[in-house]
């Protein structure tokens, strides 16, 4: 394995000419860190790709609609090589040397003056890898120590106090994937987690051992008590100096409680923040095969508690205004009313042939979806025993992406990962860009 050969450091580009010349898949992948850089772009392309239009129309970048010629580098602090035409490639690489600027060859990595590591960023750090010869390992070892320092399983305490406070987290609908990196995060630097039944309960199995753990539903005085019960628990470690996850199913705000909690921290002086989650209202549906809208279809959903019976004089649900909507209607903590429910509506207008899907334990290895129409399944969801936690999704959607369910459950690729296997955007090659010139080929990059 031969030397890297290269010296590391970090440009500070803000307001510093840079020319990139191409307008195509390189250069658009390469654009918005220079963007970000607060560098002052030149693109210099006959033609560029839709993205880099967009930027330009943005103003974020500027566009010399031509070849390169000779002095297009004049003023500037870094170029980047983009075209498939060799012969300008070498020519900017020649003008680059002679005015000494640092230049990228997309083409041809022996060529270049300078290397794009691959890159990631998180939580204020930025990671930058060059191998010097394999992108895409440069790629893996930076989705690696990325993955790591955001899940919390690479070790890299900041030196920096710590906010101490109670973090609300939204923990998404059950599957330990679907929790968000920032969620994920906090939940590696918890010393105290109150958890929920519902939500990613996996997860807890990964904390440390001196993290403690404790079960939002066992906690002791009694059940009218509970909600008061978690507010002091939660106080109680957190003035003790302790940083406490409060790890909520689906989303903190949605039918979670979370406000009354913050609300509860927020009397005692102690700071909140709140990670949302991604919800079961929308996320159970999906992972079953069902959009909550779908055009032509629904132009509207509408989330709602089935958890008091419609005839019930605290109900603060209009059912009969529910049952005059068109669009899809996802009802939570629904199961044991749901027949209760289906013949209100009907009651109220809503045709009883329109189909209905309850989705028990989305998202979990225990999902399972039973079909029904409104006439119908309250009976059968007694006689196929389903149980809570479900999402029942009411509306024409039920019946759309009959194929795509099917497929899915044949392969499995709702329930997570890609349908071929590929690892998705954070396993995709960015490494140097001389790797890239593979990828590249001659139509998609414009002749620069
Ligand atoms: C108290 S609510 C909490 C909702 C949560 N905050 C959210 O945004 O998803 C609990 C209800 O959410 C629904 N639910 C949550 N997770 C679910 C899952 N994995 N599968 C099916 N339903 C789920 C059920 O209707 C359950 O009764």
């Amino acid at each position: 394995m031969r030397d890297v050969g290269a010296y590391p450091v970090g440009l500070r580009l803000g307001g510093r000419r840079v020319v990139v010349v191409g307008g195509g898949q390189v250069a658009q992948r390469r654009l918005p860190a220079l963007v970000s850089a607060g560098a002052d772009v030149v693109v210099v392309s006959p033609s560029v790709t839709a993205s880099v239009e967009a930027m330009v129309a943005a103003g974020e970048v500027r566009w010399e609609r031509r070849r390169y010629r000779e002095g297009d580098l004049e003023g500037a602090w870094y170029v980047l090589v983009a075209s498939t035409d060799p012969v300008a490639n070498a020519a900017v690489s020649a003008e680059a040397e002679r005015r000494r600027v640092w230049c990228v060859r997309s083409d041809d990595a022996e060529a270049a003056t300078a290397w794009t590591p691959a890159t990631g960023r998180t939580d204020g750090v930025t990671v930058a890898v060059l191998t010097g010869h394999d992108p895409r390992r440069s790629a893996a070892v930076r989705d690696a120590v990325v993955a790591g320092l955001r899940d919390g399983s690479l070790a890299a305490p900041a030196h920096r106090a710590r906010s101490g406070g109670v973090a609300l987290v939204g923990g998404g609908p059950g599957d330990p994937d679907l929790i968000t990196v920032r969620g994920r995060r906090l939940l590696a630097e918890a010393d105290v987690v109150v958890a929920d039944r519902l939500g990613p309960r996996d997860l807890l199995d990964e904390l440390p051992p001196h993290v403690e753990v404790i079960d939002a539903a066992k906690i002791p005085y009694g059940r009218a008590m509970a909600q008061e019960a978690i507010n002091a628990a939660l106080v109680e470690h957190a003035k003790a100096g302790k940083a406490v996850v409060r790890l909520k199913g689906g989303d903190p705000y949605v039918f979670g409680r979370g406000m009354e909690e913050a609300e509860a921290l927020a009397r005692e002086g102690i700071p909140v923040t709140v990670v949302p989650g991604i919800s079961s209202s929308i996320s159970v549906p999906a992972a079953a095969g069902i959009p909550v809208t779908h055009r032509g279809v629904a132009h509207e959903f509408t989330v709602v508690s089935g958890h008091i019976a419609p005839d019930d004089a605290r109900s603060l649900v209009d059912w009969g205004a529910l049952a005059r909507l068109r669009g899809t209607l996802v009802v939570l903590m629904g199961v044991e009313r749901i027949a209760a429910i289906a013949a209100a509506l009907v009651a109220e207008g809503r045709p009883a042939d329109t189909p209905v899907a309850v989705v028990q334990e989305g998202t979990t290895a225990a999902q399972r979806r039973v079909d029904a129409t409104l006439a119908t399944v309250g009976r059968k969801v007694a006689d196929e025993g389903v149980r809570p936690p479900a999402v029942i999704v009411i509306g024409e959607v039920v019946s759309v992406g009959g194929a795509v369910a099917e497929l899915a459950q044949a392969t499995g690729a709702l329930a997570g990962g890609l349908p071929d296997g590929g690892s998705g955007g954070a396993g995709s090659p960015a490494g140097e860009d001389a790797a890239e010139n593979a990828a590249e080929g001659d139509g998609t990059a414009p002749r620069g």
